[in-house]
C-alpha cells in the first residue's frame, strides 16, 4: 500500500500542479514591467512541497462519490493558498526564514516587496480558480470559497498566525497553544477535506466525518512539524532547523517535551486512522495511508 500511496500522491500533485500552472501563465497579458512577480509565484509554486492539502480535497471529493476532475481546481486553490501562506511565513517580520522547499526563501531570493506582493495575488488567485471551477456548479463555488476564506482567514490561518507571533518568547499553557495549532494549521486542512465534500456534493454527515478525520490529521500534523524542527538537518527538511526554540516558539516540543510530543502525534495520527477506516472503501484505505506517510514523514 505505501508504495501504491505514494505514486498516487505523485500522480494527484501532478495533476494539481498542471491546473496550478494554467492558473498562474499570463493569459494574453503583457506583464513587462511587473513579471518579476509573477517568477516570484511561480519560484516558490514550484519549488516542491508535498501537496497534502490538495490530496485531501481530491481524496475526500473520491470517498464521497465525487469524481476527481470536479475537485481539481480546489485541490489547486488550495495549494496556492498553501504556498503564499508560507512565502509570508518566511518573511523578516514573520519568522525570518532563509530557507523553504530546499531554495532560499521567497524574499531571499526576490526581495521583500515582491515577496509580500507574491503571497497576495496567489491568495487572490487561489479565490479566483476555486470560484471558477467549471466543474462544479455555482452554488458549489461559492460554498467552496466560503469555506477557504474561514479556514485562512481572522479566525482561521491568519488568526493563528496572529497568535503564533503574539506569543512567541512568552510562557503559553496547553489551551492557548492548542488553539494556536489549531487555527494557523488545522483550519486550511479542513478546509481542504470541506472543498473536497462540496465537489462531491457530499451530505452533511459526510461532511462532519471529513472533517473530524481533517482535525486530528491537522494536529498530528503541525505537532509533527513541531517535532521535526527540534531533530531534523536543513537537508533533509528544505527549511532552517531549531528555529523554533532559538525564537523562543511556543510549541509541543517546548510545552511537553520532544518524546510526549513525538506520543501526541501518534495518538492524533490514530484517532484520523479510526475515522478513516469508518469512511471505509478504497479511499478510506488510502487516507489509512496518507496517516501512516504523515506519521512517518522526515520533511
Ligand atoms: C508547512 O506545511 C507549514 C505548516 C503548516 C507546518 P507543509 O509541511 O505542508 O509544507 P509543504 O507544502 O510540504 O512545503
Ligand atoms: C506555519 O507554521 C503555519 C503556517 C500557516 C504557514 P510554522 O512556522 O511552524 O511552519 P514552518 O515550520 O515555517 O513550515
Ligand atoms: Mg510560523
Ligand atoms: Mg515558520
Ligand atoms: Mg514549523
Amino acid at each position: 500500500m505505501k508504495e501504491a500511496f505514494v505514486a498516487e500522491l505523485k500522480r494527484v500533485a501532478e495533476t494539481v500542479e498542471k491546473r496550478m500552472r494554467q492558473a498562474l501563465r499570463a493569459k494574453g497579458v503583457d506583464r513587462s514591467g511587473y513579471e518579476k512577480l509573477a517568477e516570484a509565484m511561480e519560484y516558490s509554486v514550484f519549488a516542491g512541497g508535498k501537496r497534502i492539502r490538495p490530496y485531501l480535497c481530491i481524496e475526500m471529493c473520491k470517498a464521497f462519490g465525487g469524481s476527481e476532475e470536479s475537485a481539481v481546481a480546489y485541490a489547486a486553490a488550495l495549494e496556492l493558498m498553501q504556498t503564499a501562506s508560507l512565502i509570508h511565513d518566511d518573511l523578516p517580520a514573520m519568522d525570518n526564514d532563509d530557507m523553504r522547499r530546499g531554495k532560499p526563501s521567497n524574499h531571499k531570493a526576490f526581495g521583500e516587496y515582491t515577496a509580500i506582493l507574491a503571497g497576495d495575488a496567489l491568495i487572490i488567485e487561489s479565490f479566483f480558480v476555486a470560484s471558477t471551477n467549471i466543474f462544479c456548479s455555482m452554488q458549489q463555488n461559492a460554498a467552496a470559497v466560503a469555506f477557504l476564506a474561514k479556514g485562512t482567514g481572522v479566525d482561521g490561518m491568519c488568526g493563528g498566525q496572529q497568535l503564533d507571533l503574539h506569543i512567541e518568547g512568552h510562557p503559553c499553557d496547553a489551551e492557548m497553544l492548542k488553539k494556536t495549532h489549531r487555527l494557523k494549521t488545522v483550519a486550511l486542512i479542513r478546509a481542504a477535506a470541506n472543498m473536497g465534500c462540496v465537489a462531491a456534493s457530499a451530505s452533511e454527515d459526510k461532511r462532519l466525518l471529513a472533517e473530524s478525520f481533517a482535525t486530528d490529521l491537522g494536529f498530528a500534523f503541525q505537532i509533527k512539524d513541531d517535532v521535526l524542527d527540534a531533530v531534523s538537518t536543513a537537508e533533509v527538511l528544505g527549511k532552517t532547523p531549531g528555529k523554533d526554540a532559538a525564537d523562543g516558539k511556543n510549541t509541543y516540543v517546548s510545552l511537553y517535551g520532544l518524546e510526549k510530543a513525538k506520543a501526541l502525534v501518534k495518538e492524533y495520527s490514530d484517532r484520523a486512522a479510526a475515522t478513516a477506516r469508518e469512511i471505509g472503501g478504497e479511499s478510506g484505505e488510502r487516507l489509512l495511508a496518507l496517516c501512516e506517510y504523515l506519521l512517518e514523514r522526515n520533511n
